[in-house]
């Protein structure tokens, strides 16, 4: 036997057994005639001692442990006489009588600590000593966690994990494939999902009624804190349902992750807004409501005194910071920069203070009268030591967009955004199409399948741009972590949707035949949700990247750096498969 206990669990109760333990040497300390070892595995860390008048030459040995050794060492739990109350082991420690160097190990390139010295890049590199690092390991085990509730709150619900394939044709949902050559097939590709919408669908038809997977997707865009390559899924469909059937399964679900994995309790139901509500409101059709600065409108107030930017722009909004009338002149300057900057795009930032005898003090006093800027000040109902900031531009939803991000940074600035909060939020009414500047035509913003609000039907053949869907997204601190919609479950109306999409009749059998065949034999009413498995887990963890809840995530640049992927083939593999590389010069 290996060992008779793990590093983590032997307390006061334990003392005077013996005991074998294995692990990696975390560190070596020599303090006159006594070594002492910190022995680490996946459960924690246990004290060992070697006493050189006990046993000379196993002092001997356990001075020349290196760090990340692997080792067996048995002994007797004895009392601590300095007890280290940060440790749950921190009571005993391991008085050593064998010691046994099972493999030993070069110099670690960075240490493996929570505070590690590794830079990012090194860390990717050796994932699997960065995997051995508590913070890292933790992150893992609660996304084992939350994989476990899952499937226990889905299957209470009646819901079947079913599996569906990776080796798939491309479903269009707006980013590109990851496609992979077939070698039985010559000249054709598999693409791998970018979620199992059609084949869930399929599921549906099929009679499963209530389906799940906790599945991995593949999407190629570009990536962001927290977008991967490839990203997990949980993954529903449910038949003979309507909007507030999904919403109300899914928000239970969501409830029961919270109480077993965070040990909150969330007895409201979760706040539902409109997207036109939060595009007018925040900017976003994700807005962190962990605080307010709520967009107020200023068109009426501001447009018409002589300044020329208010007076030709076709948006006035801005927000209230409370008590940040305290911000300095050089603070200011600092977040007129921040709009200022190419990604964010605004053209300055006008700002207004109240002071303390109620008296707005803005940075365009000149054009201005008193009673104009005491007007601003109810509209946004602000008091003595708030700060007002708006943006103007030329496009409402551009300006939104970047007021959106003023919002955001003045309370990151603020410390409004604390991890330990949480702001819960369905966004409802997404609208079912969205114009292509690219494309140049109507695209579906969640997808194809998507069932239009029942009144706004007539619309899709005269205004289809203000249709409607039964779509849904939940978002949490102003991330989304799931969305999902009705489907259509008509032949005739998936078939009109593609007409609006811009697809033939024979690009749309070409693309979707196997799914609009299948709705010939009886399609049930249905809709479905997916959640962001690594968003959620980033959420409970504090994350700032869904990489670091991820075992062997990608970088920015979508390379695994350490096993070096994507990689060129060698000529036998390009020849087996019928490809031919022409890469073209930059
Ligand atoms: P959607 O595209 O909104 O919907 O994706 C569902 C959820 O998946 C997460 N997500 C991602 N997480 C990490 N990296 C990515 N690149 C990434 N892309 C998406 C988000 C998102 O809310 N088939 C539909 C679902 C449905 O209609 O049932 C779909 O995939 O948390």
């Amino acid at each position: 036997m290996y060992r008779t206990k793990t590093c983590g669990e032997l307390r006061i109760s334990n003392v005077g057994e013996t005991v074998t333990l294995a692990g990696w040497v975390q560190r070596t300390r020599k303090m006159g005639g006594m070594t002492f070892v910190d022995l680490r595995d996946r459960y924690g860390i246990t004290q060992l001692v070697f006493n050189v008048d006990v046993n000379e030459s196993l002092c001997d040995a356990a001075n020349h442990l290196g760090r990340e050794f692997v080792i067996q060492v048995t002994g007797t739990v004895e009392e601590r006489s300095n007890k280290n109350a940060n440790l749950p082991t921190g009571d005993i420690e391991i008085i050593a009588s064998d010691l046994r160097v099972i493999t030993q190990s070069e110099i670690p390139p960075f240490t493996i600590e929570d505070n590690t010295d590794g830079g990012d890049d090194l860390r990717m590199r050796y994932r699997y000593l960065d995997l051995r690092r508590n913070c890292v390991r933790r992150n893992l085990e609660l996304r084992h966690k939350m994989t476990m509730e899952v499937r226990r709150y889905l299957d209470s619900k009646g819901f079947l994990e079913v599996e569906t394939p990776m080796l798939i044709g491309s479903t269009p949902e707006g980013a590109r494939d990851f496609v992979v050559p077939s070698r039985m097939n010559p000249g054709q590709f598999y693409a791998l999902p970018q979620s199992p919408q059609t084949l869930k669908q399929l599921l549906m038809v099929s009679g499963f009624d209530r389906y799940f997977q906790i599945v991995k997707c593949f999407r190629d865009e570009d990536l962001r804190a927290d977008r991967q390559p490839e990203f997990t899924q949980i993954d529903c469909e449910m038949s003979f349902v309507e909007q507030e059937d999904v919403i109300s399964i899914f928000e239970g679900m969501a409830k029961h992750l919270f109480r077993t994995l965070r040990g909150v309790e969330l007895n409201e139901p979760f706040l539902r807004m409109t997207w036109a509500d939060a595009m007018k409101y925040y900017g976003s059709d994700k807005p962190d409501l962990r605080f307010g600065m709520k967009f107020v409108e200023l068109m009426d107030i501001l447009k018409g005194s002589g300044f020329a930017v208010m007076d030709n722009a076709a948006y006035i909004g801005g927000i209230c910071a409370e008590g940040a009338a305290s911000y300095t002149r050089k603070q200011l300057d600092q977040l007129t920069e921040f709009v200022k900057r190419p990604q964010i795009g605004a053209k300055g930032l006008v700002y207004a203070r109240v002071e303390a005898n109620g008296n707005v003090k803005s940075s365009v006093d000149k054009f201005y009268s008193q009673e104009t800027l005491q007007k601003l000040r109810e509209a946004f109902d602000a008091k003595p030591g708030d700060l007002i900031l708006i943006l103007c531009g030329d496009d409402a939803m551009k300006t939104r967009k970047q007021l959106c991000e003023l919002r955001l940074e003045v309370a990151n600035q603020l410390g409004l955004r604390d991890k330990n909060k949480f702001a819960c939020l369905w966004v409802v009414d997404f609208p079912m199409f969205e114009w292509s500047e690219e494309e140049g035509r109507l695209m579906a913003m969640h997808h194809p399948f998507t069932h239009p609000k029942d009144e706004d039907i007539p619309l899709l053949d005269t205004d289809p741009a203000a249709v409607r869907a039964d779509a849904y997204d939940m978002v949490v601190n102003g991330v989304e972590v799931g969305g999902g919609s009705i489907r259509i479950h008509d032949p005739k109306l998936q078939a009109k949707m593609f007409e609006i999409l811009g697809f033939t009749p024979e690009k749309a059998q070409e693309q979707f035949g196997f799914l609009m065949n299948a709705f010939k034999y009886g399609a049930p009413p249905h809709g479905g949700l997916a959640y962001g498995l690594d968003r959620w887990v980033s959420l409970f963890a504090g994350l700032d990247s869904i990489r670091d809840c991820i075992a062997f995530p990608k970088n920015n640049s979508g390379r695994d750096v350490m096993l070096d992927a994507p990689a060129p083939l060698d000529q036998s593999q390009l020849d087996e498969l019928n490809l031919v590389v022409d890469l073209k010069e930059e």
